[in-house]
């Protein structure tokens, strides 16, 4: 009969790091996304980070939150849906964190494998989002963005999980999706349709479609203010000799 001992040469599999990310304007409000956090906080391997109170200045530790990207396996993207997509603050992250070299682009390699999961709220209930009902499309049309910003990082888009409906949904809606919910991050990365997703395709940025470095862009505003000062300049001699 086998056992695992500590002598067994077979690795023991290590427990995945998780780091979740959730982005809410107005807590006090919350229905669902306050208790998803709440029942995060309680799976082990899961860091929490709430972007509004860490940073309710909007001044974003790009570096720490680079270090805690690396170590991650799985990141979470959790939030209500804000005109069809992300709260200002998760937008502004995703600007400044995910930068050229690093999150994609020549050299951009360190989320490469990383798996990220987007975990959101909407007000529209399920019906709404169809061709028939005000909100015109179905949901999965608001997706791409979500979808392609991980691809280009080279991290695989897990299956979202979405609850729609989430100011008139029932208390029991909202305490088994919170069950699901609890469930999917303590079995990470366990999931049966995550064998069936593939690689993540690769999308190679080629270098002369980088964004503009900080260098460019001091260069830039010299460059302006030298036109400015210019143009002040002859606007102060054509009034002397007026
Ligand atoms: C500024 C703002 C924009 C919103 N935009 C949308 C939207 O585009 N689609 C939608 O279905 N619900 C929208 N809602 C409703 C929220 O998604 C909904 O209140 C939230 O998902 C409920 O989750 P909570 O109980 O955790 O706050 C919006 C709400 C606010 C405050």
């Amino acid at each position: 009969m086998s056992s695992t001992t500590a002598t067994d040469s077979t690795p023991v599999p290590k427990a995945p790091n998780i780091y979740l990310l959730a982005a809410h304007p107005h807590w006090r409000d919350s229905r669902v996304n306050r208790l998803l956090v709440r029942a995060a906080r309680g799976v082990g391997s899961v860091e929490v980070n709430d972007l509004y109170d860490s940073y309710p200045d909007y001044a974003i530790d790009v570096e720490a939150e680079q270090a805690k990207l690396a170590r991650a396996d799985l990141i979470v993207l959790m939030h209500p849906i804000h005109w069809y997509s992300m709260p200002p603050l998760q937008k502004l992250w995703l600007d400044e964190v995910l930068s050229y070299g690093w999150a994609y682009g020549t050299g951009g390699t360190a989320l490469a494998g990383k798996d990220l999961w987007l975990v959101a709220t909407t007000g529209g209930p399920e019906e709404s989002y169809h061709p028939q009902s005000y909100n015109r499309y179905f949901f999965d049309a608001f997706l791409p963005p979500y979808e392609q910003t991980s691809v280009l990082c080279g991290m695989r888009f897990l299956p979202p999980l979405i609850l729609h409906g989430a100011r008139s949904a029932t208390d029991d809606e909202i305490h088994s999706h919170v069950q699901t919910f609890t469930e999917r991050l303590g079995s990470f990365p366990n999931w049966p349709e995550i064998d069936e997703l593939g690689d993540c395709p690769t999308c190679v940025v080629p270098p002369t479609d980088r964004p503009r470095d900080d260098e460019d862009a001091a260069a830039m505003s010299r460059e302006f203010g030298k036109i400015l000062s210019r143009g002040t300049a002859a606007m102060s001699g054509a009034a002397e000799s007026a």
